[in-house]
C-alpha cells in the first residue's frame, strides 16, 4: 500500500492502512466484470483480511435476482476465476454480505429502492454511511447513472466530515478528446474530483508498480535514466487473443483507444517521469501529466504510426479467422487491431530518446513488457569491427506473464579468443517470492476503500492523453481508405511495423 497518511508524504509507508466499514455498490452487478473480476477481488481481499470487518456488497442491476441468487452468482464467479481457490467456509462468510437490488437506470424508483436496503443494511451493520460505487455500465449510462445517484441522495459532498461516497469509473473515458471532456465534467458537476477514481487496470498490476519501486528504490538507474544513456525505449502489450465476443465494443474502439490511449501511455509515463517529491496521488499524478504534456505531436502519421489488422492464421496450432471473419465484425472493417507508433518525450532528459510503442489482438503470445535499451559502447576495444558489435544493455520491464525484470550484460566467453556474448541477470517474481501476486481489481478496490487515488487517473491526465491522441485520429479520418494492411494472426505485427524500426537501425525485441 503506497501511504497517503499525513505523517510524511515524502515517504511510501509499508503498513497497510485498514478501510472503514462501507458499502460496496456495483452499478451493472449482474455484468461480466462483476462476476470475473470484482467479486473474486473483494473475495481475495476477505481472504487477506484487508476488507472492513462491517461491509456490505450490493449489486445494482436490470435482472430479477433475489439476494439468494445474486449470492450464487457471485459463488459461480468466484469458483471459476478467483486467484485463489474457494474455500467454502470463507465464501459462506462472503456471502452473507452479499445483496442485490433490481433496477434500470432510468428509473428513478429503483435508486429510491437502494437507498431503503442500503441504509436498512448500513443500520445493521454499523455502516456510517460510507459507500462506493463501481460503475461497471455502458459509457452512455453515466451521466443518467450519477445523477440519478445524487438526485436519490446516495453521494454525499466530499466536504462531509465523518462519512465518504466515491465513484469508481471504468474505461473507456470517451472515445476522443471532446467526449472524454464531457465524461469529466458530466462527474464534475456531481462529484468532487478526489471523490473520482477512474480505473486504468494496468496501474493495479504489481509489476506495474514495480516500474516506480525499480526506478526510485535503487541508485544505479536513475543516474543513467536519461538521453545520455539510452538509446531507445520499446513497450510492448501483445495478446495471443483475437477479438473474441467483444466486436461490439471493439468495432468502435480499434487498438489506438482501446490499448494506446491509456495503458500504453500509462506506462510510457511511469517510465518517463521525473522522480515525485512523495508519493502521495497529486504529486505522482502531476508528474505523469508532465510527461503527457510534453509527448511531441505527430504530425506525420506516415512516418511514425503504423496500423494494422490480423487475417487468418493460427493459435496454439489452431487455425483461427481474420479480424474481418471474427463474429459481429463489419466485413470491410477497417478497425485496427495493431498500432506501432514511434514516440518523442521533448523534454530535457528524453532529449532524442525515440519510444516505440506497439500492441496488438492475435500475436504470437501474450506478452508485455518495457525494454530499455542503452547505449553502444564506443567503437574502440571490444567494439571496432561492426561485423561482430557488441550487444547493448538492454533492461527488460516485464509486466505479464512471467513478471519480473531482466539485465542484459555483455560477458567474455570462456576460452582462448576474446569473444563477447550477452548473458542475462534475471529475477522472476514468481521464484523469488512465495506469496502471489494480487490480481489489478484486488489493489485497485483496496486503495478506493482507504481513499488514496495514486493508482488511478485524474481528469487532465485523461485529457492530455487524448489531446495526444486526437492528431492520429485527425489524420486517420483524413485517410479515405478501404484497407488496412495485414498481418498472418499469431505473428508479430505487419512489415510495416519493422521498417518503422529497422529504419532506424533497430530491432523490435522478439515476441
Ligand atoms: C482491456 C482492453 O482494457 O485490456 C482489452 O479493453 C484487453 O481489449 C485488456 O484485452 C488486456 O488486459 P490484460 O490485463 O489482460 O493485459
Amino acid at each position: 500500500m503506497l501511504e497517503t497518511a499525513s505523517h510524511d508524504p515524502r515517504a511510501i509507508g509499508l503498513t497497510e492502512t485498514r478501510p472503514q466499514p462501507c458499502s460496496l455498490v456495483i452499478m451493472g452487478g449482474g455484468g461480466d466484470l462483476a462476476k470475473r473480476k470484482l467479486l473474486p477481488a473483494a473475495y481475495n481481499l476477505g481472504l487477506d483480511g484487508v476488507l472492513p470487518d462491517n461491509l456490505a456488497i450490493f449489486g445494482f442491476g436490470r435482472r430479477e435476482l433475489s439476494d439468494d441468487q445474486y449470492r450464487a452468482f457471485a459463488r459461480e464467479g468466484i469458483k471459476t476465476y478467483s486467484r485463489r481457490s474457494a474455500e467454502a467456509n470463507h465464501l459462506a462468510d462472503f456471502e452473507k454480505s452479499i445483496f442485490f437490488v433490481q433496477g434500470s437506470f432510468e428509473e428513478s424508483d429503483a435508486f429510491a429502492r437502494l437507498k431503503t436496503r442500503l441504509e436498512e443494511k448500513e443500520l445493521e451493520r454499523g455502516i456510517p454511511g460510507n459507500r462506493i460505487f463501481y460503475l461497471s455500465i455502458p459509457p452512455s449510462h453515466i451521466e443518467t447513472c450519477v445523477n440519478q445517484l445524487k438526485a436519490a441522495g446516495l453521494i454525499c459532498p466530499a466536504s462531509d466530515s465523518g462519512t465518504f461516497s466515491r465513484v469508481i469509473v471504468e474505461k473507456p473515458i470517451g472515445r476522443d478528446l471532446e467526449s472524454a471532456r464531457q465524461v469529466n465534467a458530466t462527474l464534475a458537476a456531481v462529484l468532487d474530483e478526489e471523490q473520482i477514481f477512474r480505473i486504468d487496470h494496468y496501474l493495479g498490476k504489481e509489476t506495474v508498480q514495480n516500474i516506480l519501486v525499480m526506478r526510485f528504490g535503487n541508485s544505479i538507474f536513475e543516474p543513467l535514466w536519461n538521453t545520455k544513456y539510452i538509446d531507445h525505449v520499446q513497450i510492448t502489450v501483445a495478446e495471443e487473443d483475437g477479438v473474441g465476443t467483444r466486436a461490439d465494443y471493439y468495432e468502435r474502439a480499434g487498438a489506438l483507444r482501446d490499448m494506446v490511449q491509456n495503458h500504453i501511455l500509462q506506462l510510457l509515463s511511469l517510465t518517463a517521469m521525473e522522480p515525485p517529491w512523495a508519493m502521495t496521488a497529486d504529486v505522482v499524478r502531476d508528474n505523469k501529466l508532465a510527461v503527457l504534456n510534453c509527448l511531441r505531436p505527430v504530425s506525420d502519421c506516415g512516418s511514425c504510426v503504423v496500423r494494422a489488422q490480423y487475417a487468418a492464421g493460427t493459435n496454439g496450432g489452431v487455425d483461427v479467422p481474420g479480424y474481418r471473419r471474427e463474429q459481429n465484425v463489419e466485413p470491410n472493417s477497417i478497425t485496427e487491431t495493431y498500432v506501432a507508433i514511434k514516440v518523442f518525450v521533448d523534454n530535457w532528459r528524453w532529449s532524442g530518446v525515440p519510444f516505440y510503442v506497439r500492441t496488438g489482438k492475435r500475436m504470437p503470445k501474450r506478452a508485455s513488457e518495457i525494454a530499455v535499451q542503452f547505449k553502444d559502447v564506443p567503437p574502440i576495444l571490444f567494439n571496432i569491427d561492426p561485423q561482430h558489435s557488441v550487444a547493448p544493455n538492454v533492461l527488460v520491464l516485464r509486466i505479464q506473464p512471467d513478471e519480473g525484470l531482466s539485465m542484459s550484460i555483455g560477458t567474455k566467453l570462456p576460452g582462448a579468443k576474446l569473444r563477447i556474448q550477452p548473458v542475462e541477470m534475471d529475477f522472476r517474481y514468481q521464484t523469488t517470492f512465495d506469496e502471489q501476486s494480487p490480481e489489478a481489481y484486488e489493489r485497485l478496490l483496496l486503495d478506493v476503500m482507504v481513499g488514496d487515488a495514486t493508482l488511478f487517473m485524474r481528469s487532465d491526465e485523461v485529457e492530455a492523453s487524448w489531446t495526444w491522441i486526437k492528431n492520429i485520429q485527425e489524420s486517420w479520418n483524413r485517410e479515405a481508405i478501404r484497407w488496412l494492411p495485414e498481418y498472418v494472426g499469431g505473428t508479430a505485427g505487419p512489415v510495416e511495423a519493422d521498417k518503422l524500426i529497422e529504419g532506424e537501425h533497430r530491432k523490435w525485441r522478439t515476441l
